[in-house]
């Protein structure tokens, strides 16, 4: 097949594009240094020529005032005209699980304008709501940081590595469309617990402060807003692990 991956050259599109090429598909990495620009539309039609699927796993370079609508509202649109005019009969997109449940996180409103958008369209689509990634642990447990004390919700947290997520990845864009499926690493930790691995990891002693009614980069959550359903594809590495193999 030959599967174009929109942003694969990021820390998830890196590692799919090699994936699918391994598993005998035509990878083809797309984003700004390929010569793609979803926000200006700049190489997808040629990108998507002949292409049987799509994967979105791009985000925008700075996130300037946190709202990421700027960039998925336009890039979406872009990249469903062109998978449309291409006659693709599949796009898969990276979402993030609890993503319509956080809209007072300002990240979240982008991808809630691409959730619903693909949602409005004609193109065969499943979305892919992930766990955080074991690689995004640390910018977490960082902006999470107040006077020296990490602040963490009273919730349940289940990170999943990149390279799981591209393992879904692969199968997913390599079947049928399935319109949602979630997917997460291999345990739900508690918030606190996460941090304080993380921490412990890198040296760090700095205090882990729980809010019973705590928040996730400004969007209040409950207990299991950052973790997958029932009947959710789960990643085999824990994060432990994934610390301790580096
Ligand atoms: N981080 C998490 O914990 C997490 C959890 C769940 C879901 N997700 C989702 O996973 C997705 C991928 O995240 P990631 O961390 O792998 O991303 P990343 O490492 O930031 O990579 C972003 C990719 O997008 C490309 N890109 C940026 N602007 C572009 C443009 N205008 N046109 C074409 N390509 C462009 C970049 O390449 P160039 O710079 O070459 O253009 C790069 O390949 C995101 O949508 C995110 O919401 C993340």
């Amino acid at each position: 097949m030959r599967i174009v991956i929109i942003g694969g050259t990021g820390t998830v599109g890196s590692k799919l594009v090699p994936l699918l090429a391994e598993q005998g598909h035509e990878a083809v990495a797309a984003s700004r240094s390929t010569g793609v620009d979803t926000l200006t539309g700049e190489g997808l039609d040629a990108a998507l020529a002949g292409a049987d699927a799509i994967v979105d796993v791009s985000n925008p370079p700075v996130i300037a005032g946190g709202d990421s609508t700027e960039f998925f509202a336009p890039s979406t649109r872009n990249i469903l005209a062109a998978a449309e005019r291409a006659n693709v009969q599949h796009l898969v997109a990276l979402s993030i699980v609890g993503t319509r449940e956080m809209a007072a996180n300002p990240y979240m409103l982008g991808k809630i304008a691409q959730l619903d958008l693909i949602e409005g369209s004609a193109v065969p689509a499943t979305i892919v709501p992930a766990t955080q990634f074991h690689e995004f642990v640390t910018t977490i447990v960082d902006g999470s940081t107040v006077d020296g004390a990490v602040v963490v919700p009273d919730a349940l947290i289940q990170p999943i590595a990149a390279a799981d997520v591209a393992t879904a990845l692969a199968e997913f864009s390599t079947t049928a469309p399935r319109g949602e499926i979630e997917i997460g690493g291999p345990e739900a930790l508690a918030f606190a617990d996460l941090v304080r691995m993380n921490l412990t990891a890198r040296n760090e002693d700095r205090p882990v402060t729980i809010v019973p009614d705590g928040s996730y980069f400004g969007a209040p959550v409950q207990e299991r807003t950052l973790v997958p359903a029932g009947g959710a594809w789960l990643g085999a590495t824990r994060y432990a692990d994934w610390l301790a193999n580096g």
